[in-house]
């Protein structure tokens, strides 16, 4: 059974908004990603195994509980999908950072792919999609059949905006990948923009219109 989740919270819902806000510059723009993007973090990675050892405080042993070697890695959907790995990271330090360019063509709607990078033991990996934009769900289910495709069959998504219209995409052509969300807005538009959405991520986290 497919997974969706929905991280509901004020912090959340208050930098999202500023996000939305058209007058938001670039850098506060990038800045709000980076924070979002750790507490989706702490979600995404909220099932890691763990182990437990005995420790001693200053006051008395315990036993403490630490993460297990499952390795994680983390792959951004260039371009805007670079706006999330900082805030990743700064959660998950030791994830290992794979690449997937890919665009959606103005006309067709559909991704391209242009570029693709991913860790050598990538598929032992635990790997993490990070795409602040889930629209149609071309891109996220392009970048998961190359995941796969390469033995790579432990993976999860995460995205800042969904529309109902991506999530039902990527679940319906891959059960098996969990999604995690910050909002999930109302609809997509004739351009498969997102409604209300923020208007294009990549321009706005770079600056490019
Ligand atoms: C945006 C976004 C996703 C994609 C979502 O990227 O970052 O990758 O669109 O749309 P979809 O779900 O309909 O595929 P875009 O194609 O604008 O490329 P960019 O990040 O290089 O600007
Ligand atoms: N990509 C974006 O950056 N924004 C949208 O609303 C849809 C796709």
């Amino acid at each position: 059974m497919p997974k969706l989740t929905v991280l509901d919270h004020p912090l959340i819902e208050h930098k999202l908004s500023i996000m939305r806000m058209k007058e938001t510059g670039t850098k506060d723009f990038r800045q709000l990603l980076s924070e979002i993007t750790m507490l989706l973090a702490y979600e995404a990675t909220r099932d890691l195994p763990t182990y437990e050892k005995e420790i001693e405080t200053p006051i008395a042993k315990m036993k403490g509980r630490f993460i297990s070697d499952q390795k994680v890695g983390i792959i951004p959907i260039l371009r805007a999908g670079l706006g999330m790995v900082d805030g990743f990271l700064a959660v998950h330090p030791t994830a290992k950072v794979g690449h997937i360019g890919l665009y959606r063509d103005h006309d067709t709607l559909l991704p391209v792919e242009y570029y693709f990078k991913i860790p050598d033991d990538a598929s032992e990996r635990e790997l993490i999609l990070l795409d602040p934009m889930l629209a149609t769900g071309g891109s996220a289910i392009a970048a998961i059949d190359c995941l796969k495709k390469r033995g790579c069959n432990n993976i999860k998504m995460v995205n800042l905006i969904a529309a109902p219209e991506g999530i039902e995409a990527v679940h319906t052509a891959h059960p098996d990948v969990d999604i995690f969300v910050a909002h999930v807005d109302e609809k997509l538009n004739e351009q498969a923009y997102i409604i209300p959405g923020l208007g294009d991520a990549g321009d706005r986290i770079f600056g490019t219109k």
